[in-house]
């Protein structure tokens, strides 16, 4: 019989440091064999973690969020277009009604899609006028058509396709306006470019972006319609998809991802989750470009109670790391603090995934709800109860609910923005590497060393205000 240990029974050694400063330590990682990030933190691919608004929390602090499958195929792309969409200096695609359309219809697409304003094309594309939240201030009749309340082609001031961005910030200055149309020689809507955008981006200096300046984002496949979703996940635009099986060393993982890898030539493919390192080597045979490593560390688990089965997770960690050696180890599930966050890095792993410590922010699916007088949502395993339910109501096929569940379904107490957290955990990352003398995360792997500790050096970590 192994040994294993989990986050609370080691602590990370202290040892010699010349680093002036915390803020000089860097966190830059990768996630995957091909995508690069500036902070080691992926938000879980849980339906009460991460959706679009927490996916672009995660890539403006510099991470990743990985959008959950437990939704229509068409609802997760759209999904990953709004990630994909949130922060671009240029909207390729940007989002069009008819001028016959009326004012409500056009503002509920604007609500929809979250946008402030709206450009009218004909059914060629050709751009006819722009409807703002200017041209809809006063309006209170919904019927209007669009064609009588927007800003007409003839007064848009637009710019031709292919425009500078220096060029195109000038326009938008000299006019004071917000939004500027690109168009093609023919007059054909080509692209949009928003001042609102611009300042954004200015302000988000550490986002995780892909070569085209979009934030980077991945999404989540199961077994049963791994390959159609797949297939439209890629054509939105995520990044990485990421195969979400609770056994991941499990043949129907292996297969589809043998089958995905055939398939994506550019899409990294996220394989997991597995606890040994036999099942890292099988999955990185198979083709992974990162490896998900956890079985059932999770706070929303049970299935360590249910099954017996389960490998503490710095154990689960550090062996993994011994078998993976370039590809990426996602230590998946069990972060409870900066201090966990710390030790998982230092076991080698180049991500953390993390549900319950992002679950009740803002930015998290659903809303607050009050509870005895405090402000909730709700967080729960995937395998809880609660969540096969739903997913029965939407999908009659999907798997049987009355299998004993492995996940729990909870509240947890509103947090407000996902920043606070992460940046909590940067600040405790950041400080456990400098402990160890590392300015950086290969460094920690090779610097940081554990010491193992006893009930007694347990209860010592403790703040004990009152002894
Ligand atoms: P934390 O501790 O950050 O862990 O909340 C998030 C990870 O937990 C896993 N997960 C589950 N594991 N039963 C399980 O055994 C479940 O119902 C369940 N739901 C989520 C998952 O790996 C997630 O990223």
């Amino acid at each position: 019989m192994i040994e294993g240990f989990t986050f609370d029974d080691v602590l990370i050694i202290p040892k010699y440091s010349d680093i002036p400063s915390r803020k000089l330590i860097s966190l830059k990682t990768k996630f995957s064999r091909r995508i690069e990030l500036n902070i080691p933190i992926v938000s879980a691919n849980m339906d009460t973690v991460t959706e679009s608004e927490m996916a672009i929390a995660m890539a403006v602090e510099g991470g990743i969020g990985i959008i959950h499958r437990f939704m229509p195929i068409e609802r997760q792309m759209e999904e990953v277009r709004r990630v994909k969409r949130a922060e671009n200096i240029l909207i390729a695609d940007p989002i069009t009604i008819f001028k016959d359309a009326t004012l409500g219809e056009a503002l509920e697409v604007m609500r929809k899609n979250r946008i402030t304003g709206i450009l009218v094309c004909d059914a060629k594309n050709y751009l006819e006028g722009i409807l703002t939240s200017r041209d809809v201030r006063f309006k209170k009749d919904l019927d209007l058509k669009v064609k009588n309340i927007m800003t007409a082609r003839a007064r848009l001031v637009t710019a031709k396709k292919g425009v500078s961005l220096k060029r195109a910030v000038q326009i938008l200055d000299e006019h004071k306006i917000e939004k500027l149309p690109l168009v093609d020689k023919r007059g054909r809507l080509a692209g949009l470019i928003t001042a609102s955008d611009f300042k954004k981006i200015s302000q988000h200096q550490n986002a995780a972006k892909d070569k085209n300046g979009r934030f980077l984002v991945g999404a989540a496949i199961g077994v049963k319609d791994g390959a159609e979703r797949a297939e439209k996940l890629v054509k939105a635009g995520a990044d990485a998809l990421i195969i979400d099986i609770a056994h991941g060393h499990h043949k129907s993982a292996i297969d589809l991802l043998k089958n995905l890898k055939r398939k994506f030539k550019k899409t990294d493919i996220i394989a997991g989750n597995v606890a040994t390192p036999q099942g890292v080597t099988d999955l990185i045979k198979a083709g992974a470009d990162a490896v998900k490593v956890g079985i059932g560390p999770g706070a929303a688990c049970s299935t360590r109670i249910v099954a017996g089965a389960g490998m503490p997770q710095l154990t689960a960690i550090m062996e993994a790391k011994k078998v993976a050696k370039d590809i990426p180890i996602i230590a998946d599930g069990g972060i409870k603090n900066s201090g966990d966050a710390a030790k998982a890095i230092a076991a080698g792993a180049s991500t953390i995934m993390v549900g319950n410590l992002l679950a009740g922010t803002k930015e998290s699916p659903g809303e607050y709800f009050i509870e005895n007088g405090a402000a909730v949502k709700i967080y729960r395993g995937l395998a809880s109860r609660d969540a096969s339910l739903d997913r029965q109501s939407v999908d009659k096929n999907s798997e049987r609910q009355d299998r004993e569940p492995e996940g729990i379904s909870t509240k947890v107490v509103y947090k407000g923005e996902a920043k606070k957290i992460i940046g909590a955990l940067i600040d405790g990352l950041q400080s456990g590497m400098s402990y160890a003398g590392a300015r950086a995360i290969k460094e920690f792997w090779q610097k940081a060393e554990f010491v193992k500790i006893t009930e007694n050096g347990s209860k010592e970590s403790l703040p004990r205000p009152n002894q």
